[in-house]
């Protein structure tokens, strides 16, 4: 495979010793890694407005026969940020897992910039996940590695150059507030702090969307504050962003958009929406 091809030749055989699971988050993030290495800025305004993400009747069927979403339709504009909420088992995860091409529609189209993502060749995923940033619930760090190599990690397994890894790890931990915690490692660090340094490695490729499935679902609630204040941030920057997430104060405080899923469907889509129960 490409990723263990790149992990070994650039030194990092020592992965193989971590844990399956860890060694399968390097994966992740190995394709997940960015290589547009423009700077942390805000994007021209060109093309907003357009929709970078369109779901045309999407359908998803885990087989046997758990229908997870039920024609899906609804468009996210480039520079928008949502919310994405609903019960457990609403299809959130299932949505985000499409985007990234972890599961592909069992029915209709989902478009990222127009491309339909669901008939990518397996070659072309990479590119795709290039340009999209994901954090998770449980950050999916490296745990033995320090804060900054964690960071740097996409970025050396797109092969970017020693010189731009240098000059955009700092970067990124600086605008994640992290830089005096770069040469910790990752266990030494507090939930919130390893949040952060997920969402740096998210975003240290310039990505167009940044999804976030949870990303405060282990947090205290000021800390999961934070966290959303810095995705707000990352999006006022110009980066896409979508956030699934149970917590109500954080959604009825920002008043941005929410699509609310019930049972995998569309049951609320509001432009500054709140978080209702009974849309749960
Ligand atoms: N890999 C899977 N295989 C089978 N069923 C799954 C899988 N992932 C999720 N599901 C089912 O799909 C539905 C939607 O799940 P999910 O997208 O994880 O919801 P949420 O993230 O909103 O909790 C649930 O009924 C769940 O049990
Ligand atoms: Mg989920």
């Amino acid at each position: 495979m490409r990723v263990a091809v790149h992990a070994r030749a650039r030194g990092m055989g020592a992965l193989r010793q971590e844990p399956a699971d860890l060694r399968r988050n390097a994966a992740w993030i190995a394709h997940g890694g960015g290589d547009g290495l423009t700077a942390w800025h805000r994007r021209g305004t060109g093309s907003e407005g357009s929709p970078i993400i369109s779901f045309e009747q999407v359908i998803k069927v885990y087989p046997p026969r758990t229908l997870a979403l039920a024609d899906i339709s609804l468009e996210i504009a480039q520079g928008e940020f949502v919310f994405l909420i609903g019960a457990s088992g609403a299809g959130k995860s299932t949505m985000i897992r499409l985007l990234y091409r972890e599961e592909k529609p069992s029915a209709g189209r989902l478009l990222i910039n127009g491309k339909d993502i669901g008939r990518l060749r397996r070659r072309e995923v990479p590119f795709l996940r290039r340009r999209i940033g994901v954090v998770f619930q449980d950050f999916k760090l490296l745990e033995h590695k320090t804060v900054y190599d964690n960071v740097a990690f996409p970025l050396i397994c797109t092969e970017a150059r020693p010189r731009e890894i240098a000059r955009r790890v700092p970067q990124v931990l600086e605008a994640v507030g992290l830089s005096s915690k770069a040469r910790s490692r990752a266990t030494e660090l507090s939930g919130g702090e390893q949040q952060r340094c997920a969402i740096a490695r998210a975003v240290v490729g310039d990505p167009e969307i940044l999804i976030a499935d949870e990303p405060t679902g282990n947090l205290d609630s000021d800390t999961a504050r934070g966290i959303i204040n810095l995705l707000v941030e990352i999006n006022r920057r110009g980066t896409t962003v979508l956030v699934a997430t149970h917590s109500e104060s954080l959604v009825n405080t920002l008043r941005r958009r929410v699509i609310a899923l019930d049972h995998g469907r569309v049951v609320r889509d509001e432009e500054r929406g709140l978080y209702r129960r009974e849309a749960l």
